[in-house]
Formats: C-alpha cells, sequence, structure tokens
C-alpha cells in the first residue's frame, strides 16, 4: 500500500504545503511591515491594505485621480480668491456682465441665465441646467471641450485643486 511512489507524494504534498505556508507568511509578514511604523493614519492605510490585498495599484490610483467630491471637500475658498484672477479680466462678481456673464451666485444656478447677456446658442440652450460644483468642475477643466460651441475662449484650469478652490470661492460670493 505505502509504495514509494505514494511517500514521495505525501512527502511533496507536505513541502508544497510547508511552501505555500512560507509564502502566505512572508506576504503577510511584508504587508504588516509596510504601513505600520507606529502613526495613526498610516494604521489605517494599512487595514485598507490587507483588505483589498493590491495595496500599490489602489494607493497609486487614488494618487493620480483624485475624485472632485474628496478634493472639493477639502478646498480653500481663500486661494480659490486668487485663482479667480484668471477670469477676472472677462467676468465681474457685482452683477455687471462684461466679455462673459456675471459669475457672483453662479454656483446653483441656472445655466446661461444672466438676463440682458448674449450667451452663445451653446449655453443657451441649457438653461434648464443648473451650476453645481461637479459640472462647474468640468467646464473649468475644458471649456470647449466639455461644451461645445461655447464663446468662453479660456483654455481651462488642468490643476483640480485649483478648480475645486475656485468653486468653493464662488460659491461664497452671493
Ligand atoms: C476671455 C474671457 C473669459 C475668461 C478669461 C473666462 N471666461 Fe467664463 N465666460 C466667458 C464668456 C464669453 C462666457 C459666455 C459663454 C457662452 O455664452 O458660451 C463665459 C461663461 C462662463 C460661465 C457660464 C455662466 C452662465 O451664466 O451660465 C461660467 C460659470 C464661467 N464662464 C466661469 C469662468 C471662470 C470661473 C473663469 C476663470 C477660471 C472664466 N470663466 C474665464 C468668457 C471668459
Amino acid at each position: 500500500m505505502f509504495d514509494t511512489m505514494t511517500i514521495t507524494k505525501a512527502t511533496g504534498a507536505v513541502c508544497g504545503s510547508l511552501l505555500v505556508y512560507l509564502f502566505a507568511a512572508w506576504g503577510a509578514d511584508s504587508l504588516y511591515h509596510v504601513g505600520h511604523s507606529g502613526h495613526g493614519d498610516e494604521e489605517i492605510a494599512q487595514a485598507y491594505t490587507i483588505d483589498t490585498g493590491a495595496e500599490e495599484a489602489a494607493e497609486g490610483d487614488a494618487e493620480a485621480a483624485p475624485d472632485f467630491a474628496t478634493v472639493f471637500a477639502a478646498a480653500d475658498a481663500a486661494a480659490g480668491e486668487k485663482v479667480f484672477a484668471k477670469c477676472k479680466s472677462c467676468h465681474k462678481l457685482d452683477g455687471a456682465d462684461g466679455v462673459g456673464p456675471h459669475l457672483n451666485g453662479i454656483v446653483g444656478k441656472n445655466k446661461g441665465t444672466s438676463a440682458g447677456y448674449a450667451y452663445s446658442d451653446a449655453l443657451a440652450a441649457l438653461t434648464a441646467e443648473v451650476w453645481s460644483p461637479e459640472n462647474l468642475d468640468g467646464f473649468l477643466e475644458n471649456p470647449k471641450g466639455y461644451m461645445p460651441g461655447t464663446k468662453m475662449a479660456f483654455a481651462g484650469l488642468p490643476k483640480i485643486e485649483e478648480r475645486a478652490n475656485l468653486i468653493a470661492y464662488l460659491a461664497t460670493v452671493q
């Protein structure tokens, strides 16, 4: 019954299991050391790492593409006031329209509804929509890409933090 082959297989199976255990223990150990240096925040990161088992990919994604809601939640309206310098040549905040329509009260306002301002057809067609922080973010990143046909001659703000700060600032100007 216990011929040489069976014993060889059994030995192989035991060695294989030990090897798997060894790698699992080594993997767990390296994960454990990744986030554990006694700092509170890092311990949270560590818990997340162990949950997904793909810590580098997950952290990399989060850094590469921060989501607007997250950045907006931490936005700095005072910093946004400085970003508005890029809009000032065309937009005022006192209710008067210039090259562009006035922007006071723009967050939460229906699009293209500054009375008396001559909007492009593209924007004039959107008066049923409201300017939310999210769609302002999309528009300000790339005005002509987001709204083909707009007459806003502005290249866009590539940095998500600048857009979030600026929108937070605009939300304070009624
Ligand atoms: C070169 C002039 C110019 C600059 C600079 C500019 N805009 Fe505009 N903007 C316009 C024009 C013109 C329109 C009207 C667009 C249309 O009718 O298609 C407009 C429209 C808008 C609207 C829509 C307003 C409404 O009533 O629906 C928003 C919001 C806006 N701009 C925000 C900004 C912000 C924020 C900046 C700065 C980051 C900026 N713009 C920079 C010219 C400009």
